[in-house]
């Protein structure tokens, strides 16, 4: 079959698109053909080499993905709720081949059903990211209806996610936006919006919010003085985890880093408000 893959770290000239041999499902493990995998900000660093995510060499990049079950591995039966031809997406584990490629092997517990309101290629675009919107604003942040959240680097993929989910919860969004994705953020539901490249975010936010939630490659200066804007007693979450985040005891305000995490039950959460309209995948 035909995959891209890298046999040593580094830019994207190490990206080879090569024949590799088609992959067979093992205990517990599902094939699937893919129809298409989503390209994210980690898929960078690990192809770069400095993740501390442990591949192997060569190796398929690509952990989101979407495709139909192509075969079942020993022991995947009633069980797992799948059978070959099923539309199905997933988080694949990081360390482990992709879905750059032709076909890509996923444990059984990895996949859910797709949704059936996008196109399946569009749906590969879902899991991980949604998954971080989630974790972050919910596991990490525990926003509840009524307070306020501000949205640093709203304008991304992870952003538009956490600014739909957010307002979805009846969470107060302000969202930073450039004029490049300010139509996008406000689709998404963002009550407020500021514009980055044009305002001090410090003091366009009016009232303090309950969690400031960092998805923007701000620098830590910047991030420390973003604090400010956070009452006492709040929360500072970020998923820029290639620095700290900061927070401030003296007010106590926790301070907490996302590192993405696999929940096929929320997967199938997040598949449902795609479905339902509440979610909307960027592409379609
Ligand atoms: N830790 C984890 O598990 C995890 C998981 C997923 C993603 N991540 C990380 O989370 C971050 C967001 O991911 P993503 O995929 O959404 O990235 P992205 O698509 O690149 O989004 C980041 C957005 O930030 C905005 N931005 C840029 N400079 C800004 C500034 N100075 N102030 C405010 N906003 C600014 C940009 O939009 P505009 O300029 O148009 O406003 C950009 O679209 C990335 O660093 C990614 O690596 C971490």
């Amino acid at each position: 079959m035909k995959a891209v893959r890298f046999h040593e770290f580094g830019g994207p000239e190490v990206l080879r698109y090569e024949e590799m041999d088609q992959p067979a499902p093992g205990a517990g493990e599902v094939r699937v053909r893919v129809a298409a995998s989503a390209f994210n900000a980690a898929d960078d660093g690990m192809r770069g080499g400095f993740l501390p995510i442990p591949v192997e060499l060569p190796h398929v990049p690509g952990y989101d993905v979407s495709g139909t079950v192509d075969a079942l591995g020993e022991g995947v039966g009633d069980g797992a709720g799948l059978e070959v031809g099923d539309a199905v997406i997933g988080f694949l584990p990081m360390e482990r081949d992709g879905g750059a490629a032709e076909y890509a092997i996923a444990p059984a517990e990895a996949l859910v059903t797709a949704p059936t309101t996008v196109p399946l290629p569009d749906a590969s675009a879902l899991p991980s990211v949604a998954l971080t919107a989630w974790q972050a604003l919910f596991d990490l942040g525990e926003l509840t209806a009524g307070q306020r959240v501000l949205i640093n680097g709203a304008g991304g993929v992870v952003g538009k996610y956490a600014v739909a989910l957010a307002r979805r919860a009846g969470v107060h969004v302000v969202a930073t936006a450039s004029p490049r994705s300010d139509a996008a953020v406000r689709a998404a539901g963002a009550d407020e919006i500021i514009d980055h490249t044009t305002t001090d975010v410090l003091t366009a936010v009016e009232e303090q919010v309950d969690v400031l939630v960092n998805l923007a490659p701000i620098d830590p200066d910047r991030f420390a003085a973003l604090v400010g804007v956070v009452r006492d007693g709040g929360k500072v979450v970020s998923t820029t985890a290639f620095m700290a985040t900061p927070g401030d005891e003296s007010r106590g305000v926790s301070a907490a880093t996302v590192f993405v995490l696999p929940n096929r039950d929320r997967l199938s959460e997040l598949v449902s408000l795609v479905d339902s309209g509440d979610l909307q995948v960027e592409g379609t």
